[in-house]
């Protein structure tokens, strides 16, 4: 069953003109990947669906009800929750202040004790301010916020980046376990391999376009899209 869809959205910031006809569909429980270079448009995609850069035409689908135009909170209300590229952790507050807060906000949130089963390293960090945690913890809390509210839809946008090899391992792990809870994924990435290792589907963007949508294996056996569209060529690899 679709769970979201998006379809032909065109959104800006002020003149600028950064989504043409920008469509996605993704069915309830599927992990989909949104890939392409730096500036093709993912973010902007993802602050369509969640209501930050609302689409000027087009519209965007939850669960068969237009969300196009809510405000951000009431989109996150119905259960999109997005984990924002920047991480956005507040630093003068603790980790379980970080928590408890994005719970207390939810409408029918999961226990804040349960992110600490899912993240342990967390735990030792309860009291830790979001200031003085390394980037890997800090994409903890981010992700640790938007499953504390119990999102049927997560965005997670460039989870991996600036992230060490071993973190990377443990995030991949814990997007899995969300996934066996029910939770449906889209995740742009630039690092292909932790998106084609999570994915079954994705979407390629440029400029503002879709250019590619088919599976991972499929994509995976492009060369040309890889090195036309990702800047991961034969060469380099
Ligand atoms: N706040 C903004 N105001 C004006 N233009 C913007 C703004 N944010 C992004 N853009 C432009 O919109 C286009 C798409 O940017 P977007 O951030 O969606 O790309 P992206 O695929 O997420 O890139 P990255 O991989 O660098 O995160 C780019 O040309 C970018 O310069
Ligand atoms: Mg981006």
């Amino acid at each position: 069953m679709t769970i979201l869809t998006v379809d032909k959205i065109d959104t800006y910031y002020g003149n600028s003109h950064v989504l043409h006809g920008v469509s996605l569909e993704i069915d309830e429980g599927e992990v989909v990947t949104l890939l392409g270079r730096n500036g093709a448009g993912k973010t902007t995609t993802m602050r369509s669906i969640i209501g930050a850069s609302p689409p000027r035409s087009g519209s965007v689908t939850y669960r068969g009800e237009e969300i196009t135009g809510l405000s951000s909170d009431a989109i996150n209300g119905l259960g999109i929750s997005l984990v924002p590229e920047d991480r956005r952790v507040f630093p003068t507050l603790t980790v379980q202040e970080n928590l408890r807060l994005a719970h207390n906000l939810a409408s029918d949130p999961r226990p804040v004790e349960e992110m600490y089963e899912l993240f342990p390293a967390l735990d030792n960090l309860r009291d830790s301010n979001g200031r003085n945690l390394s980037g890997g913890e800090q994409q903890m809390v981010s992700v640790a916020r938007a499953l504390v509210q119990s999102p049927d839809v997560l965005l997670l946008d460039e989870p991996t980046e600036g992230l060490a090899p071993v973190i990377v391992d443990d995030l991949k792990e814990i997007v899995q376990t969300v996934v066996e809870q029910n939770v449906t994924v889209l995740l742009t990435e630039q690092n292909v391999d932790f998106a084609f290792e999570l994915a079954e589907r994705g979407y390629i963007m440029d400029t503002g376009e879709i250019v590619f949508d088919g599976t991972v294996d499929e994509i995976r056996d492009r060369e040309d899209l890889l090195e036309t569209y990702l800047s991961v060529g034969t060469a380099d690899a």
